[in-house]
């Protein structure tokens, strides 16, 4: 969740890059942050309860120094403040976190260190200074801790004993050693890098990294390692906003290209090409995710079960670990992560490979420890997404999915694909805001809609309230007198959606209860349907069934963004979220 940028270089400008990239990486964390730099052989430190722009505001950028290490914090162990950020130091060794660590007040027993802040980061950091103290070998310290932590971590610390030498650490927490001719980055991810390069190593759990006049890369049992040098498939663009005002809004930009990368990897010439394997021995399939990777799943198992006649069952990760399982060898399971490091989904694939169950991972981010853990991997090569809210990635996850389920379908006229970027072209011209207008200053909202429209009300919903903190909900339109029609006043938003034309007339009817009752009812459809049931209507084009879904998903991402565009909220940063949840 938090961002980790540490630097190493030869030209004395580590400072200044250390903040470039905790910029890019703020979209992992963003309550605090804060940076450590060694200049005349001192470790100094700066950090602040706001953003990195504050943080900048605080340093002379042009201060010399060869090797710094910063952090965006997403709080876990104490509040969001400036005492609690990170960097933190203790004697010697000052260390950026990212993770849990769940033993630490065993650890805490085991030092005698006075504590300033509320963090496990900072007992990490009395313990790793206490057994430097014991050994003055840093190899042998970071090796011992990772025997006595328990936890998740990724660490990137320096140490005023030798001013000249970066190290890391990681345990089920991204961290990745990227490098160019001149220098070194320790990065959570690639974007915070990418503008000096694209070159990488992976860093395995309990590998042990040190840069000083190169980099060495140890086992946990201090051997020395030979990995091989890997390249990132994004530039520095991706991370970019090339002209748009958010990521977000550039990002649901994107989703064409997005779709042009699938079909023209899975396809040939309009049929599935070697890239899509076959999965015909499964008769069920479960779906895992988290957030709008379980929605996806939601919409995505009606094609399973209505085109494939495959049995489906969608889960959220966080239930699913604990939770029991009547899966059997005839059964797929579909990991579904952008980021790849979501810490439930992860632990859920963990319990369903150790159950002996064969496990796929639909995943945005190439080498994320989902991709290289489960079974069998299809990239859905969005690209880098930094926006929190996710757009283009669950396009993509969907798609994906819609492609498997045709191919266990048996169908491969897929022809029909070609036509959704036009299609999308004519929903990006729509006016959203003169519906987001009658939206923005409403306290709740709700989203209405039956079968796969119900999975597309769960997302539409999802991302209203995520990016503009109106209380929104998603019901099964046949539920709302069941309860939820109480909630309906005059001019309350109500969403009604329909794309399947065998359940219009049912949610018609619905969208008419609410209408009747005062509802603001905002009528969003691929069909062509009119009538007097609602206030305004959003008409996207119509392909078919289980193609119009991604176009009613842009209709629902443009028209969040805009209402929080009209709030004026922090779109690519909402309070309180953060991209990569790597922790449970
Ligand atoms: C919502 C959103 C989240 C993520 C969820 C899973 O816009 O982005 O709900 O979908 O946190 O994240 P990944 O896909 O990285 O596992």
């Amino acid at each position: 969740m938090c961002g980790i940028m540490g630097i190493i270089n030869k030209k004395g400008n580590a400072i200044k890059k250390v903040i470039e990239g905790l910029e890019k990486l703020e979209y992992r964390g963003y309550d605090s942050c804060g940076i450590a730099f060694l200049t005349a052989n001192k470790i100094e430190t700066i950090k602040t309860k706001g953003r990195v722009k504050d943080l900048k505001e605080l340093i002379d950028t042009d201060t010399k120094s060869n090797i710094a290490i910063g952090h965006t914090r997403w709080a876990t162990h104490g509040v969001a403040s400036t005492i609690n950020a990170h960097p933190h130091t203790v004697g010697d060794i000052t260390i950026v976190h990212n993770g849990i660590i769940e033993n630490y007040k065993e650890l805490s027993e085991n030092i005698d260190t006075k504590l300033l802040s509320e963090t496990d980061t900072e007992i990490l950091c009395a313990y790793i200074n206490k057994l430097y103290n014991e050994n003055h070998d840093m190899l042998k310290t970071l090796a011992k801790l990772k025997t006595d932590i328990k936890g998740s971590y990724a660490l990137a610390i320096i140490n005023e004993d030798e001013p000249d030498t970066l190290y890391g650490v990681r345990k089920n927490i991204p961290l990745i050693l990227a490098k160019n001719d001149n220098e070194y980055f320790l990065v959570s991810d690639m974007t915070a890098a990418l503008k000096y390069t694209n070159k990488f190593y992976l860093l395995e759990n309990d590998e042990i990294v040190k840069i000083s006049d190169k980099e060495y890369i140890y086992d946990s049992d201090l051997n020395l390692l030979k990995k091989e040098l890997l390249t990132f498939e994004g530039t520095s663009n991706d991370v970019m906003l090339k002209g748009y005002p958010h990521f977000m809004l550039k990002e649901i930009h994107e989703e064409p290209m997005v779709i042009n990368n699938i079909l023209s990897y899975y396809l040939t010439d309009g049929k599935f090409n070697e890239n899509m394997p076959e999965f015909k021995k499964y008769k069920n399939i479960y779906f895992v995710g988290c957030g709008s990777a379980s929605y996806t799943a939601d919409i995505a198992k009606k094609v399973f079960e209505n085109y494939a006649n495959i049995k489906c069952e969608v889960f959220l990760a966080s239930e699913f670990r604990y939770q029991k399982h009547f899966y059997d060898k005839d059964t797929l399971v579909v990991f579904i992560s952008q980021s790849g490091e979501t810490a439930d989904t992860l632990e859920a694939l963990r319990i369903t490979k150790s159950d002996g169950i064969d496990t796929l991972a639909i995943v945005n981010v190439v080498g994320s420890s989902i991709a290289r853990e489960a079974g069998k991997v299809l990239y859905i090569k969005a690209g880098t997404e930094i926006a929190v809210a996710t757009t283009k990635a669950f396009t993509a996850q969907y798609l994906l999915l819609t492609l498997i389920a045709l191919k266990m379908a048996g169908i491969n006229d897929l022809s029909k694909f070609y036509k959704i970027n036009e299609a999308l072209e004519t929903v990006f011209a729509i006016d959203f805001q003169k519906y987001a207008e009658k939206i923005y200053t409403k306290k709740d909202a709700f989203f209405i809609g039956r079968g796969i429209d119900y999975g597309l009300c769960e997302e539409g919903s999802l991302k209203l309230k995520e990016i503009s903190y109106i209380n929104s909900s998603a019901f099964a339109s046949g539920e709302l007198k069941h309860g939820t029609i109480s909630l309906i006043e005059k001019d309350t938003p109500v969403m009604g959606i329909i794309t399947d034309e065998n359940l219009a007339l049912k949610t018609i009817s619905n969208i008419k209860e609410v209408h009747a009752r005062g509802a603001y009812s905002l009528f969003i459809t691929s069909l062509d349907i009119d009538g007097d049931f609602y206030d305004d209507k959003i008409k996207v084009p119509h392909i078919n069934n289980y193609i119009d879904p991604i176009l009613i998903v842009a209709s629902l991402q443009l028209l969040a963004y805009n209402v929080a565009l009209l709030k004026g909220e922090d779109i690519d940063k909402p309070r309180n979220l953060a991209k990569s949840v790597t922790v449970e």
